[in-house]
């Protein structure tokens, strides 16, 4: 009797904490289905501005799509590089909003223009075209970026560069030319580029703590991976840090030889 009721309390006790794991794992902000207005109006905008590149269907396959050198996002995929959430996870509202105001403009050529120029109530209408693609009921849970410690450790941030091996696709100096760089694919089989670290604008914004939780949760859709899990966030703190630097430094010698 008493073993029997032990074991129903452990089984218990099992059952609340898997529970718990799933409910944390997936703690995801249930979305509200689209205002029928401003879901129209972004149709609208869509057919306009987006589906010359994206295809009207959302499919990456428009009319310009072929002059690109980085083909435009298939949509109705639901991979999405440049999220707030861990790999694999669908990405925040606010970080669709956030790539069509700022666009994706890298140093390995892909082109998707900024769209500032619409007003705010447009491009979060063009959210919801978006996330209508791409069957997004639920947005993702954003990851928490710790706040960026006061002392800058760069020879850690070197180090920790090194021992991720971030080297054989960007290269030791960041230039992007890692001996890897050279067969890298994306999930479409195209030919894609690491980026180059120091020169060019970053997709997903060059804000420290955009950059760091580009390492953090990768680039999905291309082989730049998520290294959640793989070095402490002091270690990915100082290799921001570092990368800041290198970026801040190359900056300067380019404008010394103009
Ligand atoms: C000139 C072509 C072009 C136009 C116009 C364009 N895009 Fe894009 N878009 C791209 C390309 C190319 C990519 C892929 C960039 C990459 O993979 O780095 C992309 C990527 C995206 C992504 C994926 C972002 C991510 O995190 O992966 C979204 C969302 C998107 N576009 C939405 C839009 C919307 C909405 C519009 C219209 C307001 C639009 N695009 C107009 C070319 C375009
Ligand atoms: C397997 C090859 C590979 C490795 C290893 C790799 N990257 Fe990348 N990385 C890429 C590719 C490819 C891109 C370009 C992705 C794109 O533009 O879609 C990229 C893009 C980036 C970007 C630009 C993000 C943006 O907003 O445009 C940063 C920053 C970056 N990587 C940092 C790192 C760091 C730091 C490491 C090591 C911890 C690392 N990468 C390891 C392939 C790699």
């Amino acid at each position: 009797m008493k073993l029997a009721s032990l074991l129903f309390t452990g089984l218990a006790l099992i059952f609340a904490a898997l529970v718990q794991f799933a409910l944390t794992k997936h703690a995801v902000a249930q979305y509200v289905s689209p205002d029928p207005q401003a879901l129209a109006h972004g149709q609208e905008l869509y057919a306009r501005e987006c589906s010359a590149c994206h295809g009207a269907e959302g499919e990456g396959d428009g009319p310009g799509a072929k002059y690109l050198s980085q083909r435009p996002r298939n949509l109705t995929l639901g991979v999405f590089k440049i999220r707030s959430t861990p790999t694999g996870e669908f990405p925040t509202a606010q970080d669709l909003f956030d790539s069509i105001t700022h666009g994706l403009a890298g140093s390995n050529g892909a082109q998707m223009p900024s769209f500032a120029s619409l007003s705010e109530a447009d491009r979060w209408a063009l959210v919801e075209v978006v996330r209508t693609f791409a069957w997004m009921d639920k947005e993702g849970a954003p990851v928490t970026v710790p706040p960026r410690p006061e002392t800058v450790n760069l020879e850690l941030g070197r180090q920790v560069y090194e021992r991720l091996q971030c080297a054989a696709c960007h290269g030791d100096e960041g230039d992007g030319d890692g001996a890897s760089s050279l067969t890298l694919k994306d999930d479409d089989r195209r030919r894609i580029f690491a980026a180059s670290l120091v020169s060019g604008s970053y997709k997903g914004g060059d804000a420290p703590e955009e950059v760091w939780t580009r390492f953090y949760t990768g680039l999905d859709g291309s082989p730049m991976p998520s290294y959640a899990g793989r070095a402490s966030h002091e270690e990915l703190w100082a290799l921001t840090e570092y990368l800041l630097t290198l970026r801040a430094e190359a900056g300067a010698s380019q404008e010394e030889k103009q």
